[in-house]
Order: structure tokens, then C-alpha cells, then sequence
């Protein structure tokens, strides 16, 4: 089983990124309770603060591009991906080798040109032989998530699409819905991380 967690960081300069509020908390519980079910698991994580789960294969990434590339080596051997990381959109179009000087310029105000990072998710389905694997997507939407998770399950050729919202951020606890490609729509309300993830590796185990 393939998971991967976390946020992407897109670097601006050597000691400056944009990023996002991922812990990275569920993809860890979701490879933790894989490996306890008896899968062998690889934890493709970007940069988190979370000790990695035992009997876990873990590789670390930064960038989207990272994880594209190492996501496409890994995905080939795998039966099942949960996609779990929140990969940053877009990135500077230039990362500057050295620091960024702000008083130098002497400027009140600036841009920053942001070019769109390769759908990871989207990417690895399109050469997906049908049936052959089994794909969790996640979605973090801010209202209105139903459908537009729905939308994002079809588009990204997933199986299963795991819909949460902000509130989720950093804690322990998760209200989640799944929504399956056969139309199923299955509530998980107020859990712990560790019993939803419980709950997807049952559900990796039964299709
Ligand atoms: N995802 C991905 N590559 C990206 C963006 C997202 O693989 N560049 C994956 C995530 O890991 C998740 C799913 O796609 O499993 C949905 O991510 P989300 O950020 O909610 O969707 P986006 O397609 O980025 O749409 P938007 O941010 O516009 O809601």
C-alpha cells in the first residue's frame, strides 16, 4: 500500500517557502493502521514533525515535483494508493539560489510569479490500467464540499474520496465523509484520525 501525507513546500529562496497547514497527522494514522492490518506500506511524507509508524517504509519529499516523481516510481508496485498529502497548487517559478533581499530593492510592494504544480493524483491515474489498483483521493473543501468532492473523485480517477474540512487541521479528532465511485456515501462523524484510518484500511481490504 502507497500513502502519502503531509503538505509540499515550494521554495521562494533557500530559507523561504509557501506551504500549507497539513499535518500530516491522518496519512501517518492511515499507514500506521495499514502496517498493523498485516500491508506491506510505503509512507511517501513531505516535510512533518511525525514520528514514523512501525513496520512503515517511509521516503521523504519537500516539493510537489518530488513527490510526482518519486509517487510515479513507487505507484507501479503498489495495490492501493491513498492519497492523503496536500500538495501545494502552485510553486514560485523561481526558486533564488541565494536569500531574498527585500530592503535592496527599496520597493513597498512586489509580486511573486507562481507557476501551477503537476496534479500528482491526476497524473498517476491517467496511465492507470481499470481496476487493476485501488485509489483513495482526499478532498478538504470549505462548504458546498459534496459536490464538488464528487466532482474531484471523477476527475482524478479515483475509487474513494475522503471529504473533510479545516477543522480537521492539526487535531486529533476528524468529522469525514467517503464517497464512493459506485455512488456510496458513508458518514464517519466526530473520530479520532487513528479509528477513520482504521475504517479506510477496512475499506481498502474489502474491495
Ligand atoms: N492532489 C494532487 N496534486 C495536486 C493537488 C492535489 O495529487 N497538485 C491530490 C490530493 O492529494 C488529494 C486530491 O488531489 O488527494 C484533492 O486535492 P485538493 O487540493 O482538494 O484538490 P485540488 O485538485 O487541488 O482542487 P482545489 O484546491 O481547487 O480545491
Amino acid at each position: 500500500m502507497l500513502v502519502t501525507a503531509g503538505p509540499t513546500r515550494e521554495h521562494v529562496d533557500p530559507v523561504r517557502y509557501l506551504t500549507n497547514e497539513s499535518s500530516g497527522k491522518m496519512g501517518f494514522a492511515i499507514a500506521a493502521a495499514a502496517a498493523r492490518a498485516g500491508h506491506a506500506v510505503t509512507l511517501i511524507a513531505g516535510p512533518v514533525t511525525l514520528a514514523t509508524p512501525r513496520g512503515v517504509r517511509r521516503i521523504d519529499v519537500v516539493s510537489a515535483r518530488e513527490l510526482l516523481a518519486v509517487c510515479q516510481r513507487e505507484f507501479r508496485r503498489c495495490d492501493a494508493l491513498v492519497m492523503a498529502a496536500a500538495v501545494a497548487d502552485w510553486r514560485p517559478v523561481k526558486k533564488l539560489a541565494a536569500k531574498w533581499r527585500a530592503k535592496d530593492s527599496g520597493a513597498e510592494r512586489t509580486t511573486l510569479l507562481l507557476a501551477r504544480n503537476p496534479d500528482v493524483l491526476a497524473t498517476l491515474t491517467r496511465g492507470r490500467r481499470s481496476a487493476s489498483k485501488t485509489v483513495i483521493a482526499f478532498a478538504l473543501e470549505t462548504g458546498a464540499g459534496v459536490a464538488r468532492a464528487k466532482k474531484k473523485l471523477a476527475k482524478k480517477g479515483a475509487d474513494w474520496i475522503v471529504l473533510n474540512d479545516p477543522s480537521a487541521l492539526g487535531g486529533e479528532r476528524t468529522s469525514v465523509t467517503l464517497l464512493g465511485a459506485n455512488g456510496e456515501h458513508i458518514e464517519l462523524r466526530d473520530r479520532t484520525k487513528s479509528a477513520v484510518a482504521r475504517s479506510l484500511v477496512e475499506l481498502l481490504g474489502s474491495v
